[in-house]
């Protein structure tokens, strides 16, 4: 068995990255068994300000020096960093993560060698508040162990559901990778019409943010669908029956649809 110096390697400590750091340490991680590597120094001194006792190194060096390895670049940098990578993690054996949208465990074990340990995640942002929700997928090559580790790292910064088919992987990202940002549309769009209807910003703000998370709360916690919850709030005649009207004839549904299959499109295009 291969004895690592660090418990687990962020190469990108970007948004993504340091939202998972932040998990890890937050429930109970040493911040001296975490290292990163990221071309941007300044980012590295600025986490570091932030994080006292985290490592850094360069990414080769940590490739090779770690358990557990989170590739959290952009797609993009994927195809050129990857491959240079393969040579350290011969060495290191380490169970290779990667959040990077779009990126398949082929093209990752293309790159970094067929008997590659490899989980393939998804999160999302709330995970900075610890309440992020992560899609994973494993490739054969990953053990029960690997699975467990991967669990237990996302389950750092919030909830995290496997996907036994890889394919799904498109469809996660389009629902809770790029959902934040429908939500926080949401949230302006919900905004602006109250403070159109004569609220303060600040009253329009507090009153959109409470219905949304006691709404989803609700939600979450009741027995009863979605669907049966609105019902129950639209009554005949009614306010919030003419507001959905407006939505539902504005096709809020297709709407949806085809802005998922946009994402869902997008991340095939980044697995090319
Ligand atoms: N943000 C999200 O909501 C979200 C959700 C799910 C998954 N993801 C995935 O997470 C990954 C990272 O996204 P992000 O939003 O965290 O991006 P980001 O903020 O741009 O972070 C990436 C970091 O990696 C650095 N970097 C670039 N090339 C590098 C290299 N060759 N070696 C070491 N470091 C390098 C970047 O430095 P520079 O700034 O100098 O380039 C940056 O600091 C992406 O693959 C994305 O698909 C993101």
């Amino acid at each position: 068995m291969t004895e690592h110096r660090y418990e687990v390697g962020f190469i990108g400590a970007g948004n993504m990255g340091e939202a998972l750091i932040q998990g890890l340490i937050q429930s109970g991680h040493a911040a001296s068994g975490i290292a990163i590597a990221d071309k941007n120094a300044e980012r590295v001194r600025d986490l570091q300000g932030r994080y006292p006792g985290l490592a850094s190194a360069e990414a080769e060096d940590l490739a090779a020096d770690c358990a557990t390895l989170v590739l959290a670049v952009k797609p993009q940098t994927l195809p050129d960093l990857a491959p240079a990578l393969r040579a350290a993690t011969d060495r290191g054996q380490p169970l290779v993560i990667s959040v990077a949208a779009g990126i398949t465990t082929g093209q990752l074990s293309g790159w970094l060698g067929a008997s590659t340990r490899l989980v393939r995640a998804m999160p999302n942002t709330p995970a900075l508040v610890g309440a992020g929700v992560t899609g994973l997928y494993a490739a054969a090559t990953a053990s029960h162990e690997d699975r467990a580790t991967a669990t237990r790292l996302l389950e750092a910064a919030g909830r995290a559901i496997w996907v036994d088919d890889e394919e799904q992987m498109h469809a996660v990202t389009a629902t809770s990778g790029s959902g934040p940002a429908y939500v926080f549309l949401m949230i302006e769009a919900m905004q602006e019409a109250a403070q159109a209807l004569g609220l303060p910003a600040d009253t329009a703000l507090e009153l959109t943010l409470g219905t949304l998370a006691g709404a989803t709360r609700l939600a979450a916690e009741s027995d009863e669908s979605a669907a049966e919850l609105r019902h129950r709030v639209t009554s005949p005649g009614g306010t919030t029956e003419r507001a959905v009207q407006v939505l539902e004839e504005g096709d809020l549904r297709g709407l949806m649809r085809r802005a998922m299959a946009a994402a869902a499109e997008r991340s095939r295009e980044l697995g090319r």
